[in-house]
């Protein structure tokens, strides 16, 4: 797995600070909420895990995974929901916590779907904003880092489902997606 790695993006140190930095700012932001984070699966997991044990106010966690590539690697445009949460949100103050926002037509469909079922407040943290190919404006409340517009892999993100356990963002070399 290692050497298929170009070139170390965020390094473990650098995520750790910035979620520990993102951590204290959402529990001075939650004091007197009813906090629901809400992680899109897969390539959230990581982020979420480490993120909440940042976050020292109580809170609930579920789970939504959705897909918004048809066949090809583009976006299409097409959300669908996979898996559903498992309880009403009403009045809940959500958290909603994403990966990486690249097109935006992913989070722009599920934070419109969520706010459907009437939670009290609906806010974005993202690990990862890749802005130069946003397609739809998505307003992000909290944000890790700012990339190139570079296909990144590892804390979660996948390549073809692997090398979500890698402990930093990286880019791959050019040859392992042509092989
Ligand atoms: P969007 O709808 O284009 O914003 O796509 C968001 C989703 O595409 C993310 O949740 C990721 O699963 C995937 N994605 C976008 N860019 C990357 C990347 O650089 N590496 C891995 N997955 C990515
Ligand atoms: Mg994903």
């Amino acid at each position: 797995m290692q050497n298929d790695i170009k070139e170390i993006l965020i390094s473990e140190e650098e995520i750790k600070q910035k979620i520990r930095e993102l951590g204290k700012q959402i529990e001075k932001d939650y004091k007197d909420k009813d906090l629901l984070v809400v992680c899109v699966l897969k390539g959230a997991v990581l982020f979420l895990s480490d993120l909440i044990r940042e976050i020292n106010l109580p809170l609930s966690i579920d789970f939504m995974a959705v897909s918004s590539y048809g066949n090809s690697t583009k976006s299409s445009g097409v959300v669908r929901i996979i898996k559903d949460l498992e309880k009403d949100i009403q009045g809940k103050d959500l958290l909603i916590v994403e990966d990486i926002v690249d097109s935006g037509l992913t989070l722009s469909y599920l934070i419109e779907n969520l706010k459907s079922r009437e939670p009290r407040s609906v806010r974005l943290c993202t690990l990862l904003d890749k802005p130069e190919k946003r397609k739809v404006k998505v307003s992000i409340d909290y944000t890790g880092f700012v990339i190139p517009d570079e296909f990144v892999v590892g804390y979660g993100l996948d390549y073809a489902e692997v090398y979500r356990n890698l402990p930093y963002v990286c880019v791959l070399k050019p040859e392992v997606y042509t092989n």
